[in-house]
């Protein structure tokens, strides 16, 4: 694995990498370590804008680049047979940075090339991460546009839209996804104005999967040198253009308006009384089209302890508040008080709030997610609602309910401080009956517990008095204790196998 794509002239300490890592260090302690896929985007593309690096990664013909640069395979191929004529740079006029997590993308992208910069990630909390970086770095602040600014769009609209902004044919950087569909989704939208799609990561998170996605829309893929453990994987030769007449190597003007459609699929519950909901999800949304086996646990004890014909045990207390809905609140002391104003803290793709909306027809839903494709996922996901179409099924099933099932959804980074939103449609302390809650235990590929903490904390100060936290974990997380720790008690309500789900009251 060589040390660096790039021959010692570029490396020098008066040299181009140098300056750029001046400014980089600045914002990320000890730059480059820590940020590998950063760093061979900056090595790439310094070596492309100086007519060193071929359109692989690999030195160019003629460079004289080729018998310093460590690492080329020295016959003048990428492997897959191409030549490396193609090897300078036609600055685009633009870039697209996907999928961020830190802002180092964004960054070096911004420090490197010129034109703006467009960030954009499925995660806002993401999108906030490089939002702050790319501030810290007032030279190129003003070339980023954030997605931030545009607010609160869910989905890939925000992104076409973006991307229509662009002066003509752009880079995109991609930050390797978990799933190739996520990538499926983002050439769907931007392979019409990306006259280069790079894709990178680490070794061991891509795929070829990946490759075989990017040559359905370009003619050319290659695969870059690795650079301490890390790749690129670089599409060229958009077909769009080819397809259309159009010179050999510029894409085809004007953002896709098509966003692409969700995967769909029916999904039945062992959980008694629940019909088949009609399930949705875009590319990144968590799970994508199905039902999680630990909110289905959830789901059920929360139909046990507190549906319709559920034992009063382990109930919450009254909480005397004047009700919210307009329909009758049940007094009889043997039937659990059911639950009125219910959030999904991290909604995902949506089916649970339709199951717990046929489970409770009358309660007012809410959903909250900090993934853009999860809230869309789960507006098509509710607006279906079961499969005869507009979730009639669900609310039929009490004839005293006839407010919609339709739930406010919310695009959020959870973790922040309470409101959220503005106005009538904020979100604040103390408004719920009901908060379920399957947090998250990853970011990327990491396993991460804080988020959920901070989730359980979030969750307390937004249940009424006497609402009710229900949590589903992987058992070996053992999230009980943060739940007692917040709460001052709790109590199992189910486990199986994997999961435990637990329930806490807030005090009355
Ligand atoms: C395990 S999934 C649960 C999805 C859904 N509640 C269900 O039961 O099917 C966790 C969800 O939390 C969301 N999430 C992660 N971090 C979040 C945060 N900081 N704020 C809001 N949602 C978050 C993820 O995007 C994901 O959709």
């Amino acid at each position: 694995m060589p040390a660096s794509l790039l021959p010692e002239a570029l490396l020098r300490p008066d040299g181009p990498i140098a300056a750029t890592d001046r400014e980089l260090a600045a914002v990320f302690a000890g730059w480059p370590l820590g940020h590998p896929d950063a760093r061979l985007v900056q090595e790439y593309l310094t070596g492309r804008a100086a007519g060193v690096l071929d359109v692989s990664g690999r030195p160019a013909a003629g460079s004289g680049a080729e018998a310093a640069t460590m690492g080329t395979d020295g016959n003048g191929t990428d492997g897959a047979g191409t030549d490396r004529t193609d090897g300078v740079d036609t600055p685009a006029p633009g870039s697209i940075v996907l999928d961020d997590a830190s802002g180092a993308l964004a960054l070096v992208v911004a420090l490197t090339g010129a034109g703006p910069v467009v960030a954009y990630a499925d995660s806002i909390a993401a999108e906030e991460s490089a939002r702050r970086a790319v501030d810290a770095v007032e030279a190129v602040g003003s070339r980023i546009q954030r997605m931030a600014s545009v607010q609160p769009t869910p989905g890939l609209r925000a992104l076409a839209e973006a991307s229509r902004s662009l002066p003509g044919p752009c880079r995109v950087i991609l930050s390797a996804p978990k799933a190739v569909r996520v990538l499926d989704e983002y050439l769907e939208v931007l392979a019409p104005v990306a006259a280069e799609f790079v894709v990178v990561g680490r070794d061991k998170h891509m795929s070829r999967g990946l490759n075989a996605e990017l040559a359905k829309f370009y003619d050319r893929v290659d695969v870059s040198p690795g650079r301490a453990k890390s790749r690129l994987l670089i599409a060229s030769r958009p077909r769009s253009a080819a397809s259309q007449g159009t010179a050999s190597h510029a894409p085809v003007p004007g953002a896709s308006d098509r966003i692409p459609a969700p995967r769909t699929a029916a999904v039945s519950t062992r959980v008694p009384g629940i019909p088949d909901i009609r399930v949705s999800a875009f590319g990144a949304c968590f799970g994508g089209p199905t039902s999680d086996p630990g909110s289905e646990l959830l789901l059920d004890a929360v139909r046990s302890h507190l549906g319709p014909a559920a034992p009063a045990t382990d109930l919450p207390e009254a909480d005397g508040s004047p009700p919210a809905a307009a329909e009758p609140v049940p007094t009889d002391a043997d039937q659990p008080v059911a639950p009125r104003r219910i959030l999904d803290l991290g909604c995902g793709n949506g089916w649970l709030l339709a199951a717990l909306g046929a489970l409770h027809p009358g309660a007012a839903l809410t959903g909250v997610d900090v993934s853009r494709a999860a809230i869309a996922s789960a507006a098509v996901t509710c607006a279906a609602g079961t499969p005869d179409g507009n979730g009639s099924r669900a609310r039929a099933a009490d004839p005293h309910h006839s407010q919609p099932t339709c739930p406010r959804l919310l695009l959020q980074d959870a973790t922040a401080p309470l409101p959220w939103g503005a106005g009538a449609e904020a979100v604040a302390a103390g408004m719920f009956d009901l908060v379920v809650l399957n947090p998250p235990f990853h970011d990327g590929t990491t396993i991460e517990t804080g988020t959920a903490r901070t989730l359980i904390h979030r969750a307390h100060e937004l249940l009424a008095p006497g609402g009710r936290l229900v949590c589903v974990f992987n058992t070996h997380l053992r999230y009980r204790p943060i739940v007692d720790r917040v709460f001052g008690t709790s109590v199992q309500w189910a486990r199986d196998r994997r999961f435990t789900v637990v329930s806490a009251a807030a005090p009355t």
